[in-house]
Parts: structure tokens; sequence; C-alpha cells
């Protein structure tokens, strides 16, 4: 079925937050963010901002009626800044006009007096100085301490990740309307109404019942309107609290890429452990996650990277410790993949960094290492793996033997390209991490007319789940989906939800749809036997009639609906979903926390210009697991969208602060996304289906984050490609590798020629093998 918005977007009809029309009387909203990272507010002189004509009133911390406090899962971050500032883009003050270029330039006349303070960007730092978010984290399985002597060689190394920007189009924004009886709309562009309703109330300090959060989509979320759409909610609902009036406030691009956090960067220290046969045997990490300056969702992104730290392979003996480290950045926040991607990379680098200390493909050591069926994650939850499967299927379905020969006969006849390619196998686990979130609700109400409409939790933002919600009603009721309606999201009709995240919004809510219809249907089977006086149990729905032990009986979905209506009985429904089987516990860090795992394998071919260090992302070919996807055209959409957006990650996006904490990439012409231009070559995406059970919507696996993954094959194509031209060329394992890093690479030279190889970000061979493992590299 078409994506049911596709009309709509195509035509331009498609309402965003910037398209509700407005209501009279309507002000707009600006904010001034720090222009220093950390510091002590001395003073804050709003007298020329506030004698501009059109500026209706400057708020600050002083005017928050409730808690100046919108932190999560930790109360650390203030609403406004209050004595302390401790990012650039901390909002200071939130100036309400008559027009939003009025409200931008008042914000530009406000005169700050900040005392300077040490500014902490690195997060190795902040931890070195205690500063963290909360206390560290670690998981194990068997014993890493014993497990060391029997490794036949054993390799360490530093690796880099650094963070991306969102770039979703819709920016951050909110419009708040007061209504009566101290009731507020507020639309807002998020991920999570109930998260915008929660920091709302407390910050207004009025209940929750006062405020109808709504949202009809997003232009794009990607986690970044998981926790931060909260702010600009609040401060536009303040500002329409003290006023009286409806206040919107939607950021610009240039305040948005700088007020907002981005994918957390990640450094990390890992020690790798492999048996003769090259079986990895131990596997040490540590993980420093740049938080920023607050929680946000920090410390359950922090999780997500252990629970994902040896991707989709099998180690006996893992010990993996993570901190999630304060600095003076804005706090870093959910991103497609939510610390998943960072944890992974780190165990890519490590086993490519094996595989090229040994002289061995990388592609044959993963492969050895594939998780099995049967095999415990280092959390304690048995796999039930498609590892194998996919990978299998990769090899045969795009002829990978046929590929690495091609590649090898270019390289030996070409001097200045040289092509490269890598497997990037990807497992990732689906239900949030706190299982306490895995439920949803739907409400189902059926008109006299026979039409439908539903409302869940979901937030569409452009990944399809609306689309999926109305398949699964359409399928329950057995009616063509035209007869079926999605409503808003709004926390009036749907309350207390998880954020639209995690992957898991089609299964959760698209669950309690099934629920709802569920009991409707089972309700109109009743009236349909009494109506045509026959049992009960021979009677079904189907397209759009009521058919009798197999045959259409002649009473159509409409008289049906019209016959419960005049029986009295309810043609609505109020469904709650709950995944069952999945618990966590945290004192022992082990339990069964996913519903199930997607797996996948990409393989990603690329040609790097070795005169230039320009490179092109030729193909990259996928197998994806996917259950048996019940929208083969939106999942491939999202598989599409997730690996290019991974691809720009490990690639092109390099978000760059100053050692004061400024941002130096903030707009798209110092920030490089990937274009049409640098997009693959060719994607080629195949599904592995299968006919397991499992606990997806219609057995059609979560497809929102896992393709991201596929990306990080692009770093370690392009790292191959460069020691193809030179083997010994010493790459710091640091992503994004930009053309920049490529040059550089491509010409740099051993520093210790005599083989010694303790440098920051490369190995040191240490172990029963150190005499015996190669220093040269095998390509000589
Ligand atoms: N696809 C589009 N087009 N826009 C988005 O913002 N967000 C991603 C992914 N795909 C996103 C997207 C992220 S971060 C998540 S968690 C999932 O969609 C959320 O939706 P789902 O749970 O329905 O997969
Ligand atoms: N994934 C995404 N978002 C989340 C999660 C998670 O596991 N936990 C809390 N928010
Ligand atoms: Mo997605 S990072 O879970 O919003």
């Amino acid at each position: 079925m078409k994506n049911i918005d596709s009309i709509t977007h195509t035509r331009g009809q498609s309402i965003y937050l910037d398209d509700i029309p407005l209501i009279q009387g309507t002000l707009f909203g600006a904010a001034l963010g720090s222009p220093l990272a950390h510091g002590i507010l001395k003073g804050l002189d709003l007298s020329a901002a506030e004698s501009l004509p059109g500026v209706v009133r400057i708020f600050t911390h002083k005017d928050v009626t409730g808690e100046n406090q919108i932190g999560g899962i930790v109360p650390d971050e203030p609403l406004f800044a209050d004595g302390h500032v401790h990012f650039c883009g901390m909002p200071l003050a939130f100036v309400v006009a008559h027009s939003d270029e009025i409200a931008r330039e008042a914000v530009r006349k406000i005169r700050v007096e900040i005392e300077p303070l040490p500014v902490i960007t690195d997060p190795r730092e902040a931890q070195a100085k205690g500063e963290l978010i909360v206390p560290p984290r670690t998981f194990q399985l068997g014993d890493t301490q014993s497990a060391w002597k029997d490794c036949a060689h054993i390799f360490e190394g530093r690796s880099d990740t650094n963070g991306q920007e969102h770039l979703y189009i819709e920016t951050q924004g909110a419009y708040s309307v007061p209504l009566e009886n101290g009731n507020f709309r507020v639309y807002s562009s998020t991920q999570a109404p109930t998260a915008v309703q929660r920091a709302v109330s407390k910050v207004m300090g009025i209940p929750m019942h006062c405020l109808d959060i709504e949202v009809t989509r997003l232009g794009g979320g990607f986690g970044g309107k998981e926790d931060q759409a909260n702010g600009w909610a609040a401060l536009c609902a303040l500002a329409s609290l003290h006023l009286g009036q409806p206040v919107k406030y939607a950021l610009s691009r240039a305040d948005d890429i700088a007020m907002t956090g981005k994918r957390h960067p990640y450094s990390a220290d890992f020690r790798i452990g492999l048996g003769k046969d090259g079986k990895i045997l131990a596997y040490e990490l540590t993980l420093f996650q740049n938080a920023g300056a607050a929680a946000d969702l920090s410390p359950a992104v922090l999780e997500r990277s252990l629970f994902h730290c040896t991707n989709s392979y099998f180690i006996p003996n893992v010990k993996a410790t993570a901190y999630s480290c304060r600095t003076h950045l804005p706090p870093n926040t959910a991103f497609r993949g939510f610390g998943g991607p960072q944890g992974m990379f780190v165990i890519e680098a490590a086993i490519s960094l094996a595989a090229e200390k040994l002289g061995m493909d990388t592609s044959v050591l993963q492969k050895k290492n594939l998780i099995r069926t049967g095999e415990e994650f280092p959390y304690g939850q048995i796999a039930q793996s498609e590892a194998l499967e996919c990978w299998e299927k990769a090899e045969s379905l795009y002829q990978a033997d046929a590929l690495r020969k091609e590649i090898a006969d270019f390289n030996a006849a070409n001097a200045l390209f040289k092509k490269g390619m890598s497997f990037q196998p990807v497992c990732f686990g689906i239900s949030f991490t706190k299982t306490f979130m895995n439920h949803a609700r739907a409400l189902v109400h059926v008109y006299t007319d026979g039409s439908v409409t539903i409302t869940t939790g979901a937030v569409e933002m452009g990944q399809g789940v609306s689309t999926k919600m109305v398949q699964v009603a359409a399928a329950m009721f057995s009616i063509d989906p035209a007869k079926i309606r999605i409503q808003a999201t709004s926390t009036w009709r749907i309350a207390n939800t998880s954020p639209s995240a995690a992957s898991a919004t089609a299964d959760l809510n698209g669950k309690a749809v099934l629920m709802a219809c569920t009991e409707i249907v089972n309700r109109l089977l009743a009236v349909a036997a009494a109506e045509l006086g026959v049992d009960a149990a021979l009677v079904g729905l189907k397209d759009g009639s009521v058919w009798v032990n197999g045959t259409p009986s002649g009473l159509g979905w409409k008289q049906l609906i019209l016959a419960a209506f005049t029986r009295r009985v309810s043609l609505s429904e109020h469904a709650h979903y709950a995944t069952p089987d999945i618990h966590f516990d945290p004192s022992k860090e082990k339990g069964h926390p996913f519903a199930y795992h997607v797996y996948g394998t990409a393989i990603t071919l690329v040609t790097l210009d070795c005169l230039r260090g320009r490179y092109t992302i030729d193909a990259v070919r996928v197998v994806h697991d996917s259950g048996a996807s019940m929208n083969p055209l939106i999942d491939k959409g999202q598989i599409e969208g997730g690996l290019v957006q991974g691809i720009g990650w490990m690639t092109m996006e390099e978000v760059l602060y100053d050692d004061k904490g400024k941002l130096l990439t903030n707009a798209l012409s110092t920030y490089k996304v990937p274009d049409i231009y640098s997009a693959p070559g060719e994607i080629a995406i195949d599904f592995l289906h299968t006919e397991k059970d499992n606990l997806a919507i219609f057995r059609s696996k979560a497809v929102g984050e896992p393709p991201l993954m596929y990306g990080i094959g692009a770093y370690f194509a392009l790292a191959s490609a460069i020691k193809a031209f030179n083997p010994s060329a010493v790459l710091p394992i640091s992503a994004p590798l930009t053309p920049e890093k490529a040059l550089m690479g491509l010409y740099s030279q051993p520093l210790y020629p005599d083989g010694q190889q303790d440098r920051p970000g490369h190995s040191a061979v240490t172990g029963p093998m150190a005499s015996s493992t190669a220093t040269r590299s095998p390509h000589e």
C-alpha cells in the first residue's frame, strides 16, 4: 500500500507546525541563546530590546510559574539559565513580539554579561575530572581476565566517532493556544507528546490534564525531537499563560543547529583477543560518551551502546564499561540507532584491525564470529539469529567472490584509483531498553456510515507509521483502507504515551490497534450471527462484508455497522498493549530486554581517487531481515534513508566545535550532508523473508533504525582502499573519514618505521603472539 501521505506531500498540502492557520492575536517568540559555553551569568540588559516597537514582553527564569526544569531522566537542565550557563545556545531569555522578525531583531539587542569559566569539550577530560552524568555501567559475559591467556593474538586500539546533526527538514518549534478554563492546546513538533505535556506542566505549574499536546506529523525527527522538543513548547506555553494569547516559535535553521544537541560523539579504548582459528575469545571496551551539558537521554543512549557493543558477533568473554561524560556542549540526544551505532563501530574497528595485522580479509573474521541461534549476548539474552542467513544470502546473491576478484584486478591495474569493499553485518535489538516504556494505546471508532478513525500514540515523522496503522485496521476489519482515517496524535485522546522511537512505534501502536479492532470485530461478529440467525463461530469479515462458512452472506460492512448501532453495541474501543516476555535487571545487567533482533548484511563498494582523496560510494547491496514486511515500499524507503544517513555520519558529516565550545559548523555551507551526488551509485535491497514467529506487528520486523548501521561499512570500505594504495598508511580510527582525512591517510607515513605501533589511535601487538605477529603490512 502506498504511503497515505503521498498525495498531500507531493501537492504541498500536508500540514506541519508552520502550516497551521494562525489564530487571531497570535504572537511570535524567539529565544536568546548563551554566547558562551560556560560561565556565571552576571547580567542581562533587556532595555534596548524591550523598547523596540512591536516587542510585547521578554521572559527569563524569573517568569517561570512552575519549575525552571526540563530534564527528563535527570532533573539537571534548567529551561532558562539561572546564575550559570552550561553550553553555547542555552536559553537565557525568550522575546515575544508581534512578528517573527521583530522577535529576532530584539534578541540581537539583548546585552549579556557572562564571567567565563573553563570549558570542557572532550569526554576523556571530563571523565578524568569526575564529571559524569550518571555512574558508569559495565556489561560482562564470561571472564576476560582469564581468557587473555588463551588468545593467540591480542590487539589494542582507540577509536573515535563524531557527532551528527539531525537536520530534520522541519526545524524545532511549538505553538501554544490558550483555551477556556486554564487549558492549553500546544501544537508541537515532537516525537513525544507526553514528554512535552509533562515538561510543560512542570514549567507552568499546572496539571497535565490541562494540556492537549497535538501533533499531526513531523518533517523528520530522527531522534532529535524525542526529548528536545520540550523546551520550545515550554517557552511558548509559559508565554501564552502570561499573555493570554497564542504564542508560536519555529526556530530558524541556524538557531536550531546551534542550540540543539546531536548524536553523541564517542571515544573508545578496545582490546580484542583471538584464538588461532580466528574466533574472537575476548573483548574489552571502555566507552567515553560526550553527553554535553545535561543528561537529556544520554544515560539511555549509553545503555544501548553497551547492548550493541558486540554487534552481530558472539564473543564468549566480554567486559564493556561506559562513561557518560559531562562537557560544555549542547546536551547530546537520541539519533537513529540511539548509541547502538557508536558501540558497533568499535567492534568493527577492532575486527578490522585484527584482520589487517593478521593479513586476513576482514570479512573472513567477521563471518567466522557471527552469532548463532542459542548463543548469548553479553546482557544475557539468547539469540534467535538470522546473522549467518543474511550474510550468506548477501554473499551468494551479490556474488561476493566475483566482487573481490574484480576489486583485486582493478587495484592491480590502477595506480591512482583504488577500490575498496566491506561487509557490514548489523544486529539491532527492538524494544525500548527501559522495559517500562514498551506499551502503547489505540482508540478506534467506527461511525454509523461505516467509516473509521484511529488514533494512537504514534507520531508520523516520515517513517510511514500512519500508513501501517491504517493497514492494520484495514486488515482486521477487512475493509478498504480508504474507509479509514488516522487522526492527529493528541494527549487528550491517547494518554501516557512513550515517544515514537526505538523503531518500535509500529509494533507497539500497531498491536494496540490490532487489539482494539479485534474487540470491535468480535462484537460485530456476534451481531452478524444474530442478524443472520447463524452460529457466531461460522461468521467472518472479508472484503467489506460478512461471510458465513466461507461464502458471502450479502450482509455488507455498512449494514452490519448500522445493525450493531441499532442493537446498541459499542462501535468504539480503546486498547492497551504491553510487550510480553521482556525484562532486564540493571543490578545484574542481565535479562531479556528485546522483543526480538533485526539482522542484516550490507556489502559496500567504493572508489577512491588517490591523488585527491575524493571518493565515491559505488554501490551498497543489502540483505535485510524483515521477518515478513507488511509494507515493502515503505520499508525499502526506510532502508535507503537510514543507509544514506549512516554513510553521511561515517564519511562527510563533520560536527566541529572550537575549544571554547562554540559550534563552527552551524550552517549547511560548513556542514555537509549527503546529497544526490554523494548517495551511493546503486542501492540494492533484498528482504530476508522468514516464516518464524516474532513479536512484531504482523511479523513485520521494525525497520526504522537498523539500516543506519549499514553505513558503517562505508568507513571500512574506504579504509581498505586507502590501504590498497599505501599499505603502511597510518590511519587513526576516527570517523567521519572525510576526503581530507582520506587524503592525509593516503600519504601518511608510519611514525615508527621500525614497526613499533603504540601510538594513539593505533595498535599495539601484545600477548603470546606478539613476536610472531607481523607488524609489517601483509600487503607489502
Ligand atoms: N524516517 C523518516 N523519514 N523520518 C524520521 O524522522 N526517524 C527514525 C526512523 N525513520 C525517522 C525515520 C528514527 S530515529 C526512529 S526511532 C524511527 O524511524 C521511529 O519510527 P518507527 O518506530 O515507526 O520506526
Ligand atoms: N531507544 C530509543 N529511544 C529511547 C530508548 C531506546 O532504547 N529508551 C528511551 N528512549
Ligand atoms: Mo529514534 S533515535 O529512537 O528517535
